[in-house]
């Protein structure tokens, strides 16, 4: 597979949790990176190693201001936008569908139109496997249906659909990429749409049980940060992509009960599991097809969840 090596990356939300890991990869494969965020998530923090890198420009900047994203994209004539800045918050997203619409779909579409009109030879968006909802296939691909469950999903698949659209009517490529379970250091277990890993972990590092919802048998499919920012990466750099769309998994599920059997061999003396009652509107499996990813892209996932889990417990934050 060819990759291009040259040229400057956006990466919008570039201190969060996915968009620090990203802004990383890409400056170790050589890339110069502008990186934006209003910080109304992400932190300075995350971005430690990446301020000292001379090829990392910051902009603060909020992205939903109606003509920050023209500014900043003529200002930077970037080769590559990779967009990740947007409401993560998956509950906020249920509860106040027009703020999601504003900064998940709105936001996306001006930053497509204004990197189609500047130039910008691709557009990385980030999707997530919240576009398939609760799918009945042992293996979700590109092709299996979409039918999200709530307005984040729903505002994700509207995306997808409209920055194909601009991909068809302009010279501007696209790659969407629908992550699944996302974890890793620098995913705050105190934030509103942090993932049952960091839960479990700090649980466990607390003396604290864990809360188990449901009977602890649902399966996702998790994979590690560092392996999604080298997905983003090559998503940034492969050659001959006009509009794809690619999962990124690992092809592999763990039930909730693996995760803790892993977590307790590393924490012998936590106490028992709670068990709750099922979370509403929850998926029973998630699983992806990663053969897309692996054949467009090049990328397959190396980080078992066992190593990802004992990396967080060894390293900790950030
Ligand atoms: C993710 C979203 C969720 C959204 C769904 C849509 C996050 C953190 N979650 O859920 O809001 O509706 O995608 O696709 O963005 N669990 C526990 N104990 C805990 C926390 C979670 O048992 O303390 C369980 C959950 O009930 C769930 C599983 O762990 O069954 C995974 O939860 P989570 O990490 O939130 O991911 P998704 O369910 O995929």
């Amino acid at each position: 597979m060819q990759l291009i090596d040259s040229g400057t990356v956006l990466v919008t939300g570039c201190a969060g949790f996915i968009g620090s890991h990203t802004t990383e990869r890409l400056l170790e494969s050589g890339r110069r990176v502008v990186g934006v965020d209003d910080f109304s998530t992400g932190a300075i923090v995350n971005l430690a190693g990446c301020l000292k890198h001379p090829n990392f420009i910051i902009e603060e900047c909020d992205l939903s201001i109606e003509g920050s994203a023209d500014r900043v994209i003529a200002k930077h004539r970037p080769d590559v936008v990779v967009h990740l800045a947007g409401l993560v918050d998956v509950n906020a997203a249920e509860e106040d569908p027009l703020r999601n619409q504003r900064l998940n779909v709105r936001m996306t579409a001006v930053i497509a139109q204004s990197a189609a009109q500047h130039g910008v030879r691709r557009i990385v968006f980030s999707s997530s496997a919240a576009v398939y909802g609760d799918s009945t296939e042992a293996m979700t691909s590109e092709l299996s249906d979409t039918r999200p469950i709530g307005n984040y999903g729903k505002g994700k698949l509207e995306c997808e659909r409209m920055l194909k659209k601009i991909a068809a009517d302009s010279q501007i490529e696209v790659v969407s990429v629908r992550y699944f379970n996302v974890f890793g250091r620098r995913q705050r277990p105190q934030s509103p749409y942090a993932g049952v890993l960091s839960l479990f972990l700090e649980q466990f590092q607390t003396g604290r049980p864990a809360t188990v919802f449901g009977d602890g048998f649902q399966t996702r499919d998790f994979v590690a940060v560092e392996d999604v920012a080298v997905a983003n990466t090559l998503a940034v750099k492969s050659t001959g992509l006009k509009c794809l769309t690619a999962n990124i998994c690992t092809g592999r599920s763990h039930s909730l009960l693996d995760v803790l059997a892993i977590l307790r061999r590393v924490f012998p003396y936590a106490p028992q599991y709670e068990f709750y009652p099922a979370r509403g509107k929850d998926i029973r499996h998630s699983c992806g097809d990663p053969e897309v990813a692996a054949k467009a892209l090049g990328f397959r996932s190396s980080i078992t969840l066992e190593q990802g889990l004992l990396s967080m417990v060894q390293n900790g934050d950030p």
